[in-house]
């Protein structure tokens, strides 16, 4: 059978990976997909490198747009990352009739619109199942396995990055910066690790999730993205006493009047599954009216995992490439014509139980007033701890765990526990999933 080919732009971790992969599998891979797939050119800055890994046995250039222009290239992989030229390169893939395979979250969760929409013109597919949570096939079960279900959340530690140091910080009871530079040195985070630490890199990948799950636009500029910078080890410590792991969760959840779209650093309950979720690795809990909780755990990252996710998606491409387009599975699992305007909610509007940590004059009465702000407001505590002061202190740490509340109640209540003189500086607030 007429091999399918491919043009491989860029040859770095992942794409040496879906190399080293699609070379030692190929005999299994050619009986899933029915016929041979085969990388005829690879574009990398890196010249060098590109000859090495492929040690001659196809073409290889500096120049991406000549494998984008390449008539004989079927398929083209995607493995350069962010918003600039490879959306240029995607564009003009699609433009040339060829079908993508991404692994390029941020250029989804931000122009994922404009390329599906420029991809369903031309009748060519962008598949993007390593985009998220590398090797696991969140995006293959979420689009085919539970198309039975009308989705109700999705709650998943997509970035294992942040796991990892929030891993270290509660075995170690290491502070932030001290981990950072660790995973940095063991060569987990990038010597740039803002889109990891700072929750943007979990917000694209939640953002195509919530896409996917509710047939809505990708929305990035919607979500809600806050990362692990502030959080202290005596955070970890408190929750660690009242029965709860902290860990970096993407959040998707349905509600009457909308989505809540959120990635912050969330308490779980200790005994959940997803608390036991260590290192770099990732898992993503998907709750669906038929079927209930479904758990997907795996590694998130690296040279092989990912390019699992790479080679599944060629396959899968294989396959289809002869397909009337409309028999195909839409990109954002429902029909384009059948999308929904539900909006993503503001963080004012969402729902969620709260952690409060407030540093207190140790004196009669403030509790009392804590408490009393709260009631105001409707919150009902569930939980609550007083670290004894250590001798001569005169302050002291409160935390309280309320129950599920609207935001704006909590964010109300806050303003004025802070404002109240025995309470010292701002109060530290993180949000509680119960998960269930
Ligand atoms: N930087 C990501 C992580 C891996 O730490 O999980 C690629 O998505």
């Amino acid at each position: 059978m007429k091999p399918i080919n491919v043009g491989l732009l860029g040859i770095g971790t992942v794409g040496g990976g879906t190399w080293t992969v699609l070379s030692r599998n190929a005999e299994e891979i050619t009986r899933r997909a029915g016929r041979p797939i085969r990388i005829t050119a690879v574009a990398d800055k890196n010249l060098e490198l590109a000859k090495k890994v492929t040690g001659g046995a196809c073409k290889v250039t500096d120049d991406a747009f000549a494998v984008v222009n390449d008539p004989e290239i079927d398929i083209v992989i995607e493995l350069i990352g962010g918003y600039g030229v490879a959306k240029e390169l995607v564009l003009k893939a699609i433009e040339n009739g060829k079908h993508v395979v991404t692994a390029n979250k941020a250029l989804l969760a931000v122009h994922g619109t404009e390329i599906f929409q420029a991809a369903g013109k031309k009748g060519v597919m962008v598949a993007f199942e390593a985009a998220v949570a590398g090797g696991i096939p969140i995006i293959k079960a979420l689009r085919e396995g539970l198309t039975a279900n009308r989705i109700e959340w999705i709650a998943g530690i997509i970035n294992g990055t942040t796991n990892f140091i929030l891993s270290e910080m509660r075995d170690k009871g290491l502070p932030f910066e001290t981990v950072l530079k660790e995973a940095q040195r063991l060569g987990y985070a990038e010597a740039d690790p803002t889109f990891d630490i700072e929750g943007v890199d979990a917000a694209h990948k939640a953002t195509i999730l919530s896409a996917i799950a509710f047939g809505i636009p990708v929305q990035f500029d919607k979500a809600y993205v806050e990362g692990i910078t502030k959080l202290q080890a005596a955070d970890i410590k408190y929750a660690e006493q009242l029965g709860y792991r902290i860990k970096l969760l993407g959040l998707a959840k349905r509600q009457a009047e909308g989505i809540e779209l959120r990635v912050h650093p969330t308490l779980i309950p200790a005994k959940r599954l997803l608390a036991s979720v260590e290192g770099a690795m990732n898992a993503v809990v998907v709750q669906g009216d038929a079927v209930g909780t479904t758990l997907y755990y795996g590694k998130g990252a690296g040279a092989e995992p990912t390019a699992s996710a790479v080679i599944a998606d060629l396959v899968d491409v294989t396959r289809l490439a002869t397909a009337d387009p409309e028999h195909r599975v839409p990109h954002l699992a429902f029909q384009p014509d059948a999308m929904s305007n539900l909006p993503i909610l503001p963080m004012s509007e969402i729902l969620s139980g709260y952690y409060l940590r407030l540093r207190v004059e140790d004196k009669p009465g403030v509790l009392a007033d804590v408490t009393r702000l709260l009631a105001e407001q409707q919150i009902s505590i569930d939980a609550m701890l007083q670290r004894e002061p250590e001798e001569g202190e005169g302050e002291t740490d409160i935390i309280i765990l309320t129950h599920v509340c609207k935001e704006k109640a909590a964010d109300a209540a806050i303003a004025k526990i802070e404002a109240l003189p025995a309470v010292k500086g701002k109060a530290m607030r993180l949000r509680i999933e119960n998960l269930q």
